[in-house]
C-alpha cells in the first residue's frame, strides 16, 4: 500500500515539475510515507522525523510532509513535530498535492515528462478493512472498507498500460471483500479481475492481500480461468493454532485454512502461496507455536513473512499482557525462519533446468531482474534490452530467495 502511495505521490509531483533527489539535503520537498504496523516501524518513522528537525533548521524553506498510518490525529502530531508542514492520512495523495501546489505555486515549473512508468504498477482497489483482527492497528488508521468504483480502477489500468506498464497489482487490505460496500455496483473481486484482465496490452494481473475467510470458489475459478492472472496468492494465516486464531479474531480454523489451500492447489496447479505469521501473540504457548511450525512444514508455503508480535495502542490485543518474553519471540521467529529457508530452497530447487517466463522489471547489479508468474525473483545476464519484456529463462541456479538462469534463444 505504501509503495503504491509512493508511486502515486511521485507521479503527481512530477506532474507539478518536481524530480527525484538522492539526498534529502538537496530536496525542496520531503515526503515521508509511514507505517506503524509494528512498534519497530513506528520507531523508525519517529527517528526519521527527529532527524529531519535539524535539516529543517538548516534549510527552513524545505517542505516536509508526512503521510500514511502514523497520521491518526494530525493536531497532536503537529504539536509533537512542529517542523513538519503537513500531515496526511493514508493514501491522501490529493491533500498532499493541494498543499504542495499552494506552497510552490508561484514557482511551479512546467510539468516534466513523467519518469518511466514502472513495468509493474499497483492500483489500490479498496481502502481500509472491515475485519477486527485484535492485533491490527491498520483498520484503526485506515478506517472501514471503502471500495473504489470499478470505472476508476479500469481507467487507471488503461492509462498505466498505455504509459508502458505490463503488470497490474490490485491492492487492498482485504481485496477478497472488494465491492461488498458498493452493493449497487454489483461487482466482486472475481468480476473486477475479469474486467481488468481484458485490458489491451496487459500481460499480467495480480492482487493482494486475500483473507482466508473470504476467498470464494468463484475467485479461485477466476484465478484458474483467467490466463493473465498469475498463479500466486498472498494468503496470511497468522497462526496454526485454533485457540490463538480465535484470540486473534481471524474467523477461521487451521483446518479450514488447510482445506482452502488444498482446493486452491487442486484448481490452480502449481499456485504459489505466500503467507504472514505472527509469533508470540499474548498467551501463545510453546505447544501452540509448535502447531504453527507444523503448519509451515505441512503446507510448504513459497514464502512466509514472519513477525514478532508487537502490541499496538488502541487494539484489543494491547489490553492483554504481552507475556511471551522477547527472547522467546526471537527464538520462535528464528525457528520459523530456518524452517522456511529450507522449504523455500527445496521448492526453488525444483525450478532447476525448467524454463520460466520472466517479466523483466529492471536491472540489478549488472543483471536483468524480473519475476516468474509464481512471483519468484529471477536474475539473468543478457546484452539486449529486456525492460518490460517477457523472457524465457532456463533456470540454472536456485537459492531460497531467488533464481538465476539464461535466456533461451
Ligand atoms: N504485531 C506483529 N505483527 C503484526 N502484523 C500486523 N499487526 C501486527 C502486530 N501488532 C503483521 C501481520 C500482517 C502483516 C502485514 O503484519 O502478519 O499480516
Ligand atoms: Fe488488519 Fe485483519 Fe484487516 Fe488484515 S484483515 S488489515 S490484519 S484487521
Amino acid at each position: 500500500m505504501n509503495d503504491a502511495d509512493a508511486q502515486r505521490v511521485g507521479a503527481a509531483l512530477s506532474g507539478l515539475g518536481f524530480c527525484g533527489r538522492a539526498e534529502p539535503e538537496e530536496a525542496d520537498l520531503i515526503v515521508l510515507i509511514t507505517c506503524v504496523v509494528r512498534q519497530s516501524a513506528e520507531d523508525k518513522t519517529i527517528g526519521r522525523l527527529e532527524s529531519l528537525k535539524g535539516l529543517k533548521r538548516r534549510h527552513p524553506s524545505t517542505m516536509v510532509a508526512v503521510m500514511g498510518c502514523l497520521v491518526a490525529d494530525p493536531a497532536t502530531l503537529r504539536e509533537r513535530f512542529p517542523w513538519v508542514d503537513g500531515f496526511f492520512r493514508p493514501s491522501d495523495v490529493d491533500g498532499l498535492v493541494d498543499l504542495v501546489r499552494q506552497r510552490f505555486a508561484p514557482e511551479t515549473a512546467p510539468a516534466l515528462p513523467a519518469e518511466r512508468t514502472p513495468v509493474s504498477v499497483s492500483i489500490p482497489i479498496s481502502m481500509g478493512c472491515d475485519h477486527h483482527c485484535t492485533y491490527c492497528i491498520v483498520r484503526l488508521r485506515r478506517g472501514s472498507q471503502q471500495s473504489r468504483p470499478a470505472g476508476e480502477i479500469l481507467r487507471e489500468t488503461r492509462e498505466a498500460v498505455q504509459r508502458g506498464a505490463r503488470e497490474i497489482v490490485l491492492l487492498g487490505q482485504n481485496v477478497d471483500a472488494y465491492g461488498h460496500d458498493l452493493p449497487s455496483q454489483g461487482l466482486n473481486l472475481a468480476g473486477l479481475l475479469s474486467q481488468v484482465h481484458d485490458t489491451d496490452g496487459l500481460l499480467r494481473l495480480r492482487f493482494l492481500t486475500s483473507h482466508p475467510g473470504e476467498m470464494t470458489e468463484e475467485l479461485i475459478s477466476a484465478v484458474a480461468g483467467l490466463s493473465r492472472v498469475c498463479p500466486h496468492l498472498e494468503l496470511p494465516v497468522q497462526c496454526g493454532d485454533d485457540v490463538v486464531l480465535r484470540r486473534m479474531g481471524r474467523g477461521y480454523t487451521r483446518e479450514q485454512y488447510s482445506s482452502l489451500l488444498s482446493r486452491i492447489r487442486q484448481r490452480v496447479p502449481g499456485c504459489s502461496i505466500a503467507t504472514d505469521i505472527i509469533v508470540g501473540f499474548p498467551t501463545e504457548t510453546r505447544e501452540q507455536f509448535e502447531a504453527t511450525a507444523d503448519l509451515v512444514t505441512a503446507e510448504r508455503f513459497d514464502s512466509v513473512h514472519i513477525a514478532k508480535y508487537s502490541p499496538r495502542p488502541g487494539t484489543p490485543a494491547a489490553l492483554l499482557a504481552d507475556d511471551v518474553p522477547q527472547d522467546e519471540k526471537e527464538r520462535r521467529h528464528r525457528i520459523l525462519e530456518e524452517l522456511q529457508t529450507r522449504i523455500s530452497q527445496e521448492i526453488n530447487s525444483t525450478y532447476m533446468g525448467r524454463t520460466v517466463e520472466v517479466l523483466v522489471e529492471g536491472r540489478h547489479r549488472g543483471r536483468w531482474r524480473g519475476r516468474s508468474a509464481t512471483n519468484k525473483l529471477v536474475f539473468f545476464d543478457h546484452d539486449a534490452d529486456w525492460m518490460g519484456e517477457l523472457a524465457s529463462v532456463e533456470i540454472n541456479w536456485a537459492g531460497p530467495w531467488s533464481l538465476r538462469g539464461t535466456v533461451k534463444g
